[in-house]
């Protein structure tokens, strides 16, 4: 008998910028140093991409290379997910810019998602539902963001904090033991307003006085963010486990949003795992929002740490609020 259709990432790739913004420069240009930075986060430096660089661009290289390791060429893609909160435009869809830009025919259907930061596990969770159906064979999952452009680099709170990075994956459906196990996703929308941009939006469209009073840029109530993201990702990472009869001590690896370094290691300490086998690279990137989860597993993947058959938790929350988690079995 058959087993069910899975699927699996068969492809992973990433694109930073060269630009390094380091925490020294950032005590140029903000009253913060890089002390506090460093103790606070865990971050040192993040890149920044150039002016004429956008989010497509950006993502279209991490395609290419998620695509190449996967064997594939752009006319293989059924779907290309893009999850992003700085997206080219507000029309069309980044997706459609990656689409033409990588060279994909209009076989496959492409189109953006914005949950934030927990924003490429839900296109993992989209991708799977799409696959496991048989609706579609392989789809890419992209996660971009030029959060440069939407910081106010007035404002020591958010800007630190963030860079620019693309991260992307392939799943391609299989009938293996391999792939995605599970997702999980979940939203608070009582909790838009403790990280948003106010303005640039139908609800507050652009205008003067919005430009003038800095409405365009992130604001986050840094401390409530931080206290929801140690609970509900521990939650989260629970109803994972729990979900898939999976102890904490089988896990091979976590790779976890890349927001904070105390985040994370109060969720490893609530879940009982090392934070030696959490994927760790906020101290190169910063927090790159929607593209955290699949930059950090494409380091993980290139740099030798992810083996056949280990299993591979995935974890991430960020405005909305909205959160979840992706279990896999590479
Ligand atoms: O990606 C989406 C998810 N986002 C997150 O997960 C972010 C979650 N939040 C955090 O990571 C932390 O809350 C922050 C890193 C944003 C802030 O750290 P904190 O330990 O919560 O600091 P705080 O906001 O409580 O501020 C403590 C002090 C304040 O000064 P006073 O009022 O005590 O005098 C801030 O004004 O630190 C000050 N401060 C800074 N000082 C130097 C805030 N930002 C800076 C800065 N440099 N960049």
């Amino acid at each position: 008998m058959p087993t069910e259709l899975r699927s699996r990432i068969t492809g992973t790739g990433s694109y930073v910028a060269d630009g390094v913004l380091t925490n020294q420069d950032l005590e140029r240009i903000v009253d913060t140093n890089d002390d506090w930075i460093t103790e606070r986060t865990g971050i040192k430096e993040r890149r920044i991409a150039s002016r004429e660089v956008a989010s497509s661009d950006m993502a279209a290289a991490a395609t290419r290379n998620a695509l190449e390791m996967a064997g594939l060429g752009p006319n293989d893609l059924d779907m290309i997910i893009c999850a992003t909160v700085t997206p080219d435009r507000q029309l069309p869809a980044t997706a459609a810019y990656v689409q033409r830009k990588i060279g994909a025919t209009s076989n496959c259907a492409s189109f953006d998602i914005a949950a934030a930061c927990a924003g490429s596990l839900y296109g993992i969770s989209i991708a799977d539902s799409f696959i496991r159906t048989g609706r579609a064979k392989h789809v890419a999952v992209i996660g971009v963001e030029l959060l440069s452009r939407v910081l106010d680099y007035k404002d020591r709170n958010t800007c630190v904090l963030f860079g620019d990075g693309a991260g992307a994956m392939i799943l391609s459906a299989d009938q293996g033991e391999s792939g995605v196990l599970s997702t999980h996703l979940f939203t608070d929308g009582s909790l838009t307003d403790i990280l948003h941009i106010p303005a640039g939006g139908s609800a507050l469209p652009t205008s003067a006085e919005t430009v003038e009073r800095r409405m365009h840029y992130v604001r986050m109530e840094g401390r409530d963010v931080f206290k929801y993201a140690v609970k509900y990702l521990a939650d989260a990472a629970k109803v994972a486990l729990d979900a898939n009869a999976i102890g904490a001590d089988d896990l091979s690896l976590v790779v976890a949003h890349q927001a904070n370094i105390r985040i994370l290691d109060a969720v490893s300490k609530r879940l009982g795992i090392s934070l030696d086998r959490f994927i760790l690279n906020l101290e190169r990137f910063g927090n790159t929002s929607s593209a955290s989860v699949p930059l950090a597993l494409d380091e993980a993947v290139r740099g030798g740490r992810v083996h056949s058959g280990d299993t591979i938790l995935m974890i991430a929350l960020g405005g909305g609020i909205s959160w979840g988690s992706a279990m896999v079995r590479w």
